[in-house]
């Protein structure tokens, strides 16, 4: 059956997220499409993916990039058409690969025909589709809650004189999963795309789908006051999505993600519990905010690396123990590039973009690659607010001058943070515009893409490509990698992270540096006695010369290497 776990054969996969916007132009439009994708998937094949996930293809107005979908059944024509997707899917099954696409249900576009029809009176029979509430007796906002992009959650309808929820842009309508109606489109449209033969989905946001009825003010004094704690893994959640289950995800056997939003332990353990039949596997960010001041994303300090290993040996040790799955991942597109993070994105970027991915690919979990990391693309290095697009960082540029700070100001932190980071256009090789389109890109293409790009780093053996390549091979082969139970070993090392995942007869043993300079590390002499002590093999390492195996271990600047003891 389905949710036995030899049949969970994604849990040795290595999944790769497309932008389609920015990752291949067929057409010389400037904007990335499907068919640009379809003509690309001899190389994702040869990097050995075996799932691609495409993000939202279907038909929008594009505030969001395609996360506010006007119709849930359509192609958008800016990607292609059905013709296309349905190629994309044929010449997928011919490589053996699978296809997991967005599914975006927590709200949709106002330009939905579902909400054009909510809008037009209180008794339409699409209204309760959507969340509305009548003003304060003041006549101000129903409640405090803010919107993920900055501002109040509620927008004004003229027409009715209510407020509808927008938890995200004021063009992205919540949808009412009170509302049975609501779940069961949301269950159809996934039929119909599971009988097209999408083999899985990425639900976005999918944790935020439960609201309190209640709908109360929150405390804006705490620093999480925006009312998250009333919408998020809220008291129906879990109903939901085992009902999505029964109607969708079992019937069709399709991998799933969850993207869980400022989400718990606890609650994802359930989400991704086999026997609990809710999602294959989750994503949580909570790694990705070690470097937010007062848990703010809009405020800089410098990364905390004690948090961030504290947070995978939290992860790692919680879903283990109580047999849930992890999405493994360290960058996505919200996220500027962990290599610009956390690494060295000059004079080591080839290091560190290597030690990064040995760090998290020895993990346990379902790793993603996103589209430019398998090259080490970094941010871009711009120094002017309108090379932006995002709606997010445009109206943060805007809300933060309003808070006090200067335009120079608001731009350092918009260039640290903004989701343009990771949206700058595929880098194929070194003509103009990177090969990404014969046109003007959509977004301006790095100018690092000279050096950084697919062609010159398929010809290298020692490229960050082809580390990746050798990483992805090496879970498929090493079980102990899928199954072996994850012990730290680094204590509160300043800058080393080191761990180990115990097997039956096998342990891996991953130490990686995480800084510019070489420093010393060494294992307790209770691992040394028990474990390490009769030599190990490399399993793949990012420097030229591997430091001699011994108690302890000097470890060149972002060194990082994987061993094997048998
Ligand atoms: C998710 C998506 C993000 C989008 C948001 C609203 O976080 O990854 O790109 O803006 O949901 O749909």
């Amino acid at each position: 059956m389905a949710n036995e776990p030899q049949q969970q054969w994604w849990r040795k996969s290595t999944v790769y997220q497309v932008y389609p916007k920015s990752f291949k132009d067929s057409t010389g439009s400037g904007t990335g499409d499907i068919k640009g994708l379809t003509g690309r998937l001899d190389y994702l094949q040869e990097l050995g993916i075996e799932i691609v996930w495409l993000q939202p293809v279907y038909v929008s107005p594009q505030n969001d990039n395609g996360y506010d979908v006007a119709d849930y059944r359509q192609i958008d024509p800016a990607f292609g058409t059905m013709e296309d997707f349905d190629e994309l899917i044929r010449e997928l099954k011919k490589r053996g690969m699978h296809l997991m696409t967005d599914i975006v249900v927590n709200h949709s576009s106002t330009e939905h025909p579902w909400f054009q029809e909510a809008r037009q009176s209180k008794d339409n029979p699409y209204r309760d589709y959507y969340i509305w509430r009548d003003p304060a007796p003041d006549g101000g906002l129903p409640n405090n809650w803010q919107s993920k992009f900055g501002g109040p959650a509620w927008q004004f309808d003229e027409t009715t004189g209510q407020y509808f929820l927008a938890l995200f842009d004021k063009t992205q309508a919540d949808l009412n999963w009170e509302n049975e109606q609501v779940r069961r489109e949301a269950a159809d449209l996934m039929i119909y795309w599971a009988e097209k033969g999408v083999d899985g989905f990425r639900m976005d946001v999918i944790n935020l789908i439960s609201k309190d009825q209640r709908f109360p003010d929150d405390d804006p004094s705490a620093s999480t006051g925006d009312g998250r704690k009333f919408y998020t893994d809220g008291p129906r959640v879990h109903e939901f999505i085992k009902e999505l289950h029964a109607k969708v995800f079992g019937p069709y056997n399709l991998v799933t993600v969850g993207e869980m939003s400022s989400t718990t332990l606890e609650h994802c353990i359930r989400y991704s519990k086999p026997e609990e039949r809710e999602f294959s596997m989750t994503f949580n960010f909570h790694h990705l905010k070690v470097d937010y001041k007062n848990g703010q994303k809009w405020e800089l300090k410098p990364y905390d690396f004690a948090e961030l290993k504290r947070l995978f040996t939290e992860w790692q040790t919680g879903m283990q123990q109580a047999g849930g799955w992890n999405a493994l991942f360290w960058n996505n597109h919200d996220q500027p590039r962990a290599l610009s993070r956390f690494g060295d994105d000059g004079e080591y970027r080839t290091e560190s973009a290597k030690m990064l991915a040995t760090t998290l690919h020895g993990l346990q979990g379902t790793p993603y690659v996103y589209q430019g990391e398998e090259l080490g693309m970094p941010n871009p290095d711009w120094h002017d607010i309108r090379e932006f697009n995002d709606i997010e960082s445009k109206n943060m540029y805007r809300i933060l001058q309003e808070r006090g700070l200067t335009g120079g100001q608001a731009l350092e932190i918009i260039r640290e943070r903004s989701r343009d980071n990771s949206r700058t256009p595929m880098q194929w090789d070194a003509s103009e515009h990177a090969g990404f389109t014969e046109g003007t890109p959509w977004l301006r293409v790095d100018r690092r893409y000279r050096q950084i790009n697919v062609q010159s780093e398929q010809a290298d053996p020692h490229s960050i490509l082809a580390h990746y390549k050798q990483l992805i091979k090496l879970r498929k082969q090493e079980q102990v990698i899928s199954d072996g139970l994850f012990v730290r070993l680094d204590e509160e090392h300043p800058h080393i992270f080191a761990y180990s995942r115990i097997g039956e007869t096998e342990t891996l043993i991953v130490v990686s540096n995480f800084s510019g300079t070489q420093t010393g590390f060494s294992f307790t002499e209770d691992f040394w006695a028990s474990r390490a002590g009769n030599g190990a093999r490399l399993l793949i390492g990012n420097t030229r010369q591997t430091p001699a195996w011994g108690k302890t271990l000097e470890i060149p600047p972002y060194g990082s290497y994987m061993w094997i003891i048998r």
